[in-house]
């Protein structure tokens, strides 16, 4: 795809993809008038053979610039095309002396309005019946700074960009400073598992009260090991969900306040999407196409990944999480919080094949995985045992539920692996740092030519780290928050249907 400047000869596909774009277009004597103007710039998208995919006119007065039309062929959509329209715009506004981009969309136009929502514009008000043929509503968008957006883009093509990224979703305040995607200049990582031990699990009200005493130091710690100021960032990301809604907003409060204060592009960060990164940073040759097993405390699914932020979502734990598993029956046998490693550090002294535990779903044929059972069927075997008078064998039972966990998990990834015929399966989050199960999964993937890659534990557990990986790449896309976007809590992975994300 190439950007070029838009001409008379360009008007018949321009008039195409107009018509087939918007239910009131202009007409070709508009285009005509419009292109002919000097205050103005219009620009043509071309694809490999010359055709015309894409187009868009922007109106520069003064220190502003407004955004008169853009639109891409209906096939071309979803391609990026839009997007690398409207910043070579904005480019073109920029060198002109615009500070800002606006811009009218109809309320009902989602895919127009996805795009523009994530390239940092804000809803600034309605134009109520804007557009007399359809009686259709107008939204008002103002962009954020361009040239800071601009520039962060030209840095992150050559990767020498700087990032400030923020982790808030659950009980870990963490802040990295990263050059480029990939040279890690700091990580920090504020644990406050203590505080929540002594009640068996995460306390939001706690959590947020938590991140919202250490975020500054964290941050500041961050920049300091890095040897950077605010004044050498090009952009500051942050997870923006899934998680806890009170502890995300304190990272997002931060970061929407960076980004005001210095000017900065505020990202985005899908939290689930960290973690496939960590992969990534622990091993720079990993490409797509990939199956992820993803393990945390909140999720346990299995994603195909075709390229970087694309997902699928082939199948996922349909009661508790992997990780939750862990914690309950830890609790259950008095082990403390967080039961993870409690667990996988008794296992190691006891017989995993000592009680044989149900393997829930291991031939349901799908992808899923059921994990409510297994514990019920600890809970039972301990109450039958303590009735009985018999005395709990610890790690006996840690290695067989523990083998119960592995036996599912390995059985349906190494099934998604072969069904999708990929070469690499990356593991990420939190129960990622089973040894059992890594141990078990690399050898069942290794017998079908499968590779398993892990991050080492730092990268494993939350940190910011894979955050800013992650901001990498959406830098490069253009991609980027306003300053009135709320945390999403239950935020899904960016899929092939953007538009059904799209929040106002
Ligand atoms: O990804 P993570 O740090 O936080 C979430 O995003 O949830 O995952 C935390 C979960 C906890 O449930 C913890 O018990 C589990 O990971 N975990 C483990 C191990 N280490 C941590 N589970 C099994 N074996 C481990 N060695
Ligand atoms: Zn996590």
């Amino acid at each position: 795809m190439r950007i070029r400047s838009m001409g008379e000869r360009d008007l018949p596909a321009v008039m195409a993809i107009e018509r087939a774009s918007f239910a009131a277009p202009w007409s070709e004597a508009q285009f005509r008038d419009e292109i002919a103007r000097d205050d103005r710039v219009w620009l043509a998208a071309e694809d490999e053979t010359g055709a015309v995919v894409g187009f868009g006119g922007i109106w520069v007065a003064s220190d502003g610039a407004h955004l008169m039309d853009l639109a891409v062929s209906p096939n071309r959509r979803g391609c990026g095309t839009g997007r690398a329209l409207l910043w070579a715009l904005a480019e073109a506004a920029a060198q002109r002396g615009a500070e800002r981009v606006t811009l009218e969309v109809a309320q009902s136009n989602r895919d127009a309005l996805g795009l523009y929502l994530s390239s940092g514009f804000d809803v600034a008000g309605v134009r109520r019946g804007y557009y007399a043929e359809t009686g259709d509503d107008a939204l008002v968008l103002w962009s954020r700074p361009i040239r800071s957006h601009l520039a962060a883009i030209a840095a992150a093509r050559e990767r020498r960009e700087m990032v400030l990224a923020i982790e808030t979703s659950c009980d870990e305040t963490a802040a990295a400073v990263m050059r480029g995607g990939c040279e890690l200049l700091s990580s920090v990582v504020a644990s406050q598992v203590d505080f929540h031990a002594r009640f068996g699990g995460v306390v939001p009200e706690i959590a947020s009260r938590k991140h919202t005493e250490a975020i500054v130091g964290v941050v500041d710690e961050a920049l300091e090991q890095a040897g950077v100021g605010f004044e050498d960032l090009h952009a500051v990301a942050v997870t923006q969900g899934p998680g806890l809604v009170g502890t995300l907003v304190v990272g997002l409060a931060y970061a929407k306040g960076l980004a005001f204060a210095r000017n900065l592009p505020l990202v985005g960060v899908n939290h689930l999407e960290g973690h496939l990164y960590a992969a990534r940073l622990h091993d720079p040759a990993l490409e797509p196409p990939f199956v992820a097993l993803v393990v945390s405390g909140g999720h346990t699914m299995l994603v195909h990944v075709p390229e970087w932020g694309r997902h699928r979502v082939l199948g996922r734990t349909l009661d508790d999480a992997a990780g939750e598993a862990f914690d309950k029956v830890a609790k259950l046998l008095g082990l403390g919080y967080p039961g993870g490693p409690a667990i996988s550090r008794l296992a190691a002294e006891g017989d995993p094949d000592a009680i044989p535990f149900p393997r829930a779903m291991l031939r349901s044929g799908d992808l899923d995985v059921s994990l409510s059972g297994l514990k019920t069927a600890v809970l039972q075997y301990v109450q039958r045992e303590r009735a009985a008078g018999r005395e709990l064998h610890l790690p006996n039972i840690a290695a067989s539920f523990q083998a119960a966990v592995v036996d599912v998990q390995v059985a349906k990834t190494v099934r998604a692996a072969t069904k999708h015929g990929v070469r690499s399966v990356v593991m990420a989050g939190g129960v990622a740092a089973n040894a059992a199960l890594r141990e078990a999964l690399r050898a069942a993937l290794a017998e079908h030519d499968v590779r398993l890659v892990v991050p080492p534990m730092a990268l494993c557990t939350d940190n910011a780290a894979m955050i800013a990986a992650v901001a990498h790449d959406e830098i490069v896309r253009g991609r980027f928050l306003g300053l009135s976007v709320d945390a999403d809590p239950t935020m899904h992975l960016r899929g092939a249907d953007e538009s059904r994300h799209v929040r106002i």
